[in-house]
């Protein structure tokens, strides 16, 4: 699911098809760039090459696509393609969750090397892999060793899965084809607003996490646009790297979290994962700086419209 795609490929010989959300393609055309140097196939979607995409079509033609929509037309691929061509996910599912968490472990011996523990952990949850990989040791260490360490993941206002979603079986893509999972979810009819974090615009999110937030073993916060590229800068100019605009939500978050602890007058450790670099993203970066990115937030009234399309479990 990296950079807003779903991928259908052939591990053999190595051929694989993309289908990368249409306002990703356009947002982001180095790294479609980067994939068809690999020798990738790489086409917007929605598309007219899967049933699934003419579908939407048909209802939108102006669709901007959601990584709900291209999971379909990869899924529709790899099933109608004789064997050709497998599907992989790169978020949502437990083993990339659990393959992710050589992060956390790394952190554990750093941390230790430091001669600190955190207080709290902070990372961006789009699918919900990255932040798992971060914070699932640490939970480990809580549940088990009777550390206390907050755990904090980090989404957009305009997709707000854990923060304004309903805990329920609910498809993992918009046409229907991949089993139920239940999960906080906007629906997967959820079309979101087109916002420079690709990775970040998921309708649903890994059970696991979702368990997590529903048992209060993790928090969750709804960082919008402008806050996420204004901590991006502030990261940038202070550390001279310039983060993805799905880290930078994570940053906006431990941002958040050292100015409550300024307030508080408290000492706070706090731990965030960077995911990702931004320089394929400096087109998000030119609008950003060219004053033409605005907030979103993400309507009341279309998430009950998509809740009323919910599955009847
Ligand atoms: C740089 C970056 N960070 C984070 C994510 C979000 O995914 P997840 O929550 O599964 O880690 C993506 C997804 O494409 C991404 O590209």
């Amino acid at each position: 699911m990296g950079h807003g795609a779903g991928q259908a490929c052939n591990f053999f010989d190595m051929a694989c098809r993309v289908y990368m959300v249409r306002i990703s393609y356009e947002q982001k055309p180095y790294r479609r760039a980067i994939m068809q140097s690999f020798g990738a196939e790489v086409s917007s979607s929605p598309g007219d090459s899967t049933q699934a995409g003419r579908m939407i079509l048909e209802q939108d033609p102006d669709s901007t696509g959601s990584l709900g929509i291209a999971i379909s037309e990869a899924v529709e691929a790899a099933a109608t393609s004789d064997g050709r061509y497998k599907y992989a996910l790169g978020s949502v599912l437990n083993h990339v969750l659990m393959h992710q968490t050589v992060i956390g472990q790394e952190c554990l011996q750093q941390m230790a090397l430091a001669d600190e523990y955190p207080d709290v952990v902070v990372g961006p949850v789009g699918g919900g892999s990255n932040f798992a990989g971060i914070a699932l040791p640490f939970l480990r260490r809580n549940l088990r060793e009777g550390q206390s360490t907050r755990l904090l993941g980090v989404e957009p206002a305009a997709c707000p899965s854990l923060t304004r979603g309903t805990y329920a079986y609910d498809f993992g893509d918009t046409a229907g084809m991949t089993p139920l999972v239940k999960m906080y979810t906007l629906g997967h009819g959820f079309v979101p607003a087109p916002l420079h974090a690709g990775g970040l615009r998921y309708h649903g999110m890994a059970s696991i996490i979702c368990e997590l937030y529903d048992q209060g073993l993790m928090e969750a916060q709804a960082v919008p646009q402008l806050e996420t590229f204004e901590a991006a800068l502030t990261f940038a100019r202070s550390e001279g790297i310039i983060p993805a605009p799905e880290a930078a939500h994570g940053i906006a978050g431990a941002i958040r979290e050292a100015q409550a602890a300024k307030e508080a007058g408290d000492e706070r450790v706090i731990l965030f994962n960077l995911c990702g670099h931004g320089h394929f993203d400096m087109s998000a970066y030119d609008a950003y700086l060219g004053g033409e990115l605005t907030d979103y937030e993400y309507p009341q009234a279309a998430i009950e419209r998509a809740m009323a399309e919910l599955p009847q479990v």
